[in-house]
């Protein structure tokens, strides 16, 4: 706006914030980032991170780039600030100051002309052709109180009336449709008012400056909302309506023990409103769109773990798959999403007035981890899938798992991913229904690893030695594919697991290792092997193991790994072998496999794996 974009660029790009702010901080290194004790609040223990382009403190919450460190540390305004980094980089301000200042200028007028119509529409709800607009509000549950604390207003029916309301102030149409208030023809010249016959409703940013309207009609005319254009005050892709006070609610001070309001994110003015006055001080909306990776910043500045709600219909879980796809690229280990879904065709505002506040809070309440309702929307309507459908499942887990930048992370969200897939779908996978729903018979891979059965180096050690096996033998990948996904692989091993396990679910899995070595080289992922080789050298050629030892060894590997969890397996899928007495040899063949692996297993223990 004010100063050319691309110099700010420039200037953050040339100005390392570690060495500005390590002038005022002491830093030291977290990972590849830095932290320190934050010096906008007293704290003893640093919670105050720096990152490439940015800061924030997890203890009070202060954030932003260079430029605004050096505002908020030396109590500068913008201008200022710029001047003295750029200074310091050597690099000068481009001087069309006289514009620069006009603009300004400008944008304050901007403002001020909102502030008049917002005077104007205020007042009007009170008076004699204001009532229909009180009353519906009023009918809708809202206490005079929430009405004045939100500036609902009405803006009256017939054209001009604002026009001519703001006319004795100076203020001109085409000021006002700058800031938005009017319709405009192709040349930008204003045609008249946006806003006539509708309750309004202010929208502020999160500093609570009024940037722009929505307008909701009475009853059920179209369009049932509509909101003000972009203006330079106003971008639909940052805003979300609530901030100002939802994050002035979250960030107040309260006494010990009281817990700060969570950021709630819903659909719609109202929802926001009433949930609001039912208590819930952290409830936004953004407007009448999805959520944007801008908005998610946003919220991420105010609350580690925002929840999002959504409609419990299709569309509503449509809805929410989108949100998260929008959040999975920007998940970090410090942020990350909740899912909150609502029952089917209600929203936020009609659950709490008709349900109460104790109602909706025990919804949001039971608000889940994005890692954990995943699964559940992206499985969402598949039962019984073929052998395609659960392929292409799998293949969808996996790639919402590879949205994640950070790789520990990603990993994280692959396993639970794949675990839930598996525990859900593994019997039907066998062509045989599952009674009992989707839980598998057995823990997740946390709570059935033995760790007594072989210490840390030791698994390592075996896992690596399992993935040598695959490799040998890729084709046994489509057989151990499941305990394959339940193994807690350290990260090196996981993009090789990762590359096994797709060409499995595509169904190209190579024959030999020449083969996958082959298909590795051609598709430049040659260093998933890297991690397999041992620093003395003990690298693939390690015994050239026939298939069906390699089997059995694997398995006995597994065992090792997962004792209990692997025998408690076995034995039932001997059972149900026995049983069903199909007398299918491949099945034969892999359950003899495991037999023996267990046999081993009870045998001995790690000396006998002969590793
Ligand atoms: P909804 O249609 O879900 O409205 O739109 P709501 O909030 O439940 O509205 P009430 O309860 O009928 O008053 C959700 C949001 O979508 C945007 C608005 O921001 C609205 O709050 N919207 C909706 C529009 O921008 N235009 C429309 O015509 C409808
Ligand atoms: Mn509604």
């Amino acid at each position: 706006m004010a100063i050319d974009s691309n110099f700010l660029d420039e200037l953050r790009a040339r100005t390392p914030i570690t060495s500005v702010i390590g002038r005022r901080v002491k830093l030291a290194r977290s990972g590849r980032n830095w932290k320190g004790c934050c010096p906008f609040h007293g704290e003893k223990t640093p919670s105050f991170y720096v990152y490439d382009d940015h800061f924030h403190c997890f203890g009070c919450g202060v954030h932003g780039d260079v430029i605004s460190f050096v505002m908020q540390m030396e109590g500068k305004n913008f201008p200022e600030a710029v001047e003295e980094l750029s200074a310091a980089a050597g690099m000068e301000v481009p001087r069309d100051t006289r514009a620069t200042r006009e603009e300004v200028a400008h944008v304050r007028s901007l403002e001020d002309v909102l502030e008049a119509a917002q005077a104007v529409w205020s007042a009007a709800l009170y008076k004699p052709e204001g009532r229909a607009g009180l009353d519906y509000l009023l009918g809708r549950g809202l206490t005079r109180e929430t009405i004045t604390a939100f500036g609902l207003g009405w803006a009256s029916a017939g054209r001009g009336h604002l026009v001519e309301a703001l006319a004795p102030q100076g203020i001109t149409p085409e000021q006002m449709a700058q800031a938005g208030l009017m319709r405009v023809d192709e040349d930008g010249r204003p045609k008249g008012e946006l806003f006539w016959g509708r309750v309004t409703f202010p929208i502020r940013d999160r500093k609570g400056r009024l940037v722009s309207f929505g307008g909701r009609i009475l009853g059920d005319g179209q369009p049932k909302y509509l909101n003000g254009p972009e203006t330079p005050l106003f971008s639909k892709r940052r805003l979300l309506f609530g901030l100002d006070r939802a994050r002035a609610a979250v960030r107040a001070p309260r006494p010990k023990g009281v817990v700060a309001p969570d950021l709630i994110v819903v659909e719609g003015y109202m929802d926001v409103i009433a949930l609001h006055q039912a208590g819930f001080t952290g409830a936004v909306a953004p407007l009448g769109t999805a959520l944007t990776p801008e908005q998610m910043d946003v919220l991420w500045q105010v609350d580690r773990a925002p929840i999002l709600c959504f409609d419990g219909d299709g569309a509503g879980r449509r809805a929410a798959v989108k949100a998260a796809e929008t959040g999975l690229p920007l998940l970090a280990p410090e942020h990350t999403l909740r899912i909150c879904l609502l029952p089917d065709g209600e929203d936020p505002d009609s659950l709490v007035r008709q349900r109460g506040a104790a109602f909706v809070a025990e919804f949001f309440a039971g608000a889940s981890p994005l890692s954990s309702v995943l699964f559940d929307l992206l499985a969402a309507g598949v039962t019984n899938p073929g052998p395609e459908e659960r392929a292409a499942l799998r293949r969808r887990l996996t790639d919402v798992a590879a949205l994640i930048p950070d790789k520990a992370l990603a990993s994280e969200y692959r396993a639970t991913l794949l675990d839930r897939f598996f525990a859900t779908f593994r019997q039907q996978g066998r062509g045989k229904a599952k009674s009992g729903g989707g839980k598998s018979a057995f823990a997740s891979p946390g709570a059935v690893q033995d760790s007594h059965t072989v210490n840390l180096d030791q698994a390592q050690e075996l896992q690596r030695l399992m993935l040598l096996l695959l490799v040998e033998h890729p084709q046994l990948v489509a057989e151990m594919e499941e305990a394959l996904c339940r193994l807690d692989l350290p990260v090196d091993f996981a993009p090789l697991r990762g590359v096994l396990l797709d060409l499995s679910a595509d169904g190209c899995l190579p024959q030999t290792e020449d083969d996958l070595r082959a298909w590795l080289k051609a598709h430049g992922q040659e260093a998933t092997l890297a991690p397999l080789m041992r620093v003395d050298g003990a690298g693939l050629s390690h015994g050239d193991v026939e298939i069906v030892a390699a089997r059995t060894r694997w398995w006995h590997f597994y065992g090792l790994l997962y004792r209990d969890h692997f025998i408690r397996e076995v034995m039932d899928d001997a059972a149900r072998f026995c049983l069903e007495k199909t007398g299918d040899t491949s099945q034969w063949q892999r359950l003899q496999a495991r037999l023996e692996a267990m046999e081993r297993l009870r045998r001995g223990g790690l000396d006998e794996a002969d590793i």
